[in-house]
């Protein structure tokens, strides 16, 4: 039997190459079919897998009408796309790659800190517009100031290590971190409350989970309590900020600066405050987008759908690892 992959969205590379190439399985690649709700269901009905990235809205619905479902492949850490309970319940296995891009997410949030500290998107697009304005872009160094974890988990302490590098001050808050865990050893990060380290930060970088609770995490009141000179960096979900209260606070100068790899609706539907702002530096949820980071993700979904519809364990599932769900 042909075991057919539907791929959702854009996920390429080696990996996906080599799949292609096994008999035993057929992949069909269709990386814009996650926005066409209609003809998504009526693909999924006739696949033993789907490899999606975050754009794929995979509700209960969708899950229903995919009866030969064995496996939801997730390409990326992030699981707020995918009614995990609708799967669980339904017997299909929901693998992800929750370690493969943190390093790349790290990675942005240190280019976020300099280039919101020293101005590098502004005066570059500064000097595009034909001018040579040093003294309008006078700095800040990130060495001595306080940087606040909010999420210290991979992606949060792999920042860690690197502001340590930079000389900055350590704060974080995290509701199940473990202070005491080993890999925070030598960091010298102290765990607060919010409160305090929204008070006491120059620098708040997000790295939570879109949970009931984190939506809209930073609102009106959460802007009040930072220091008029800090910057908020979001690269985690976009639905963590209110964005209505963040362009409010930019605008009565209540924080100094935000930077945004994600937004509340992808892609922004308008050029609003926030992208008109000279106070913002903005990506297009890129964070997970380098080749080292894209080719771990893509081979780990890869690796899961063939193992899981070959009868064999899933080694980066979220429920369970092979599905309860009996081939048809
Ligand atoms: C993730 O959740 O891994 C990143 O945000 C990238 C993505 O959503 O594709």
């Amino acid at each position: 039997m042909v075991n057919r992959i539907l791929v959702t969205e854009a996920v390429k590379g080696e990996a996906m190459d080599l799949l292609r190439k096994e008999e035993d399985l057929e992949v069909i690649f269709e990386p814009d079919i996650w926005s066409d709700a209609t003809a998504l269901t009526k693909a999924v009905a006739n696949a033993e897998a789907i490899i999606v990235r975050n754009q794929t809205q995979v509700t209960a619905e969708l899950i229903a009408a995919a009866p030969n479902l064995k496996i939801i492949a997730r390409a990326g850490a992030g699981l707020d796309n995918i009614d995990t309970a609708a799967a669980t319940e339904a017997g299909i296995v929901v693998s992800f790659a929750p370690n493969e891009n943190s390093l790349s997410v790290a990675e942005l949030a240190m280019g976020m800190f300099l280039s919101l500290a020293r101005n590098i998107a502004a005066a570059d697009q500064d000097i595009r517009d034909g001018n040579w304005n040093r003294a309008k872009f006078m700095g800040g160094e990130l060495s001595g100031k306080t940087l606040g974890i909010v999420g210290i988990g991979r992606i949060g302490t792999l920042v860690a290590q690197r502001a340590k590098a930079f000389g900055m001050n350590l704060v974080a808050h995290d509701k199940f971190a473990d202070p005491n865990a080993p890999h925070y050893a030598g960091l010298d990060v102290s765990f607060i409350e919010l409160d305090e380290l929204l008070a006491q930060s120059d620098f708040i970088t997000v790295h939570l989970p879109l949970l009931p609770d984190t939506r809209r995490l930073f609102n009106k009141e959460r802007f009040a309590k930072m220091k008029s000179t800090a910057y908020l960096v979001n690269t985690s979900r976009g639905e963590v900020v209110d964005e209505f209260d963040l362009a409010q606070a930019l605008q009565s100068g209540a924080i100094a600066g935000a930077a945004l790899d994600v937004r509340e609706i992808e892609p922004p539907t308008q050029v609003d405050v926030i992208v008109r702002s000279d106070k913002t530096v903005l990506t297009p949820h890129i964070a997970a987008f380098t080749n080292e980071a894209q080719e771990r993700v893509v081979a780990a979904v890869c690796r899961d759908s063939a193992a899981v519809l070959r009868g064999q364990e899933a080694e980066g599932f979220f429920n369970f690892a092979q599905p309860k769900r009996l081939r048809s």
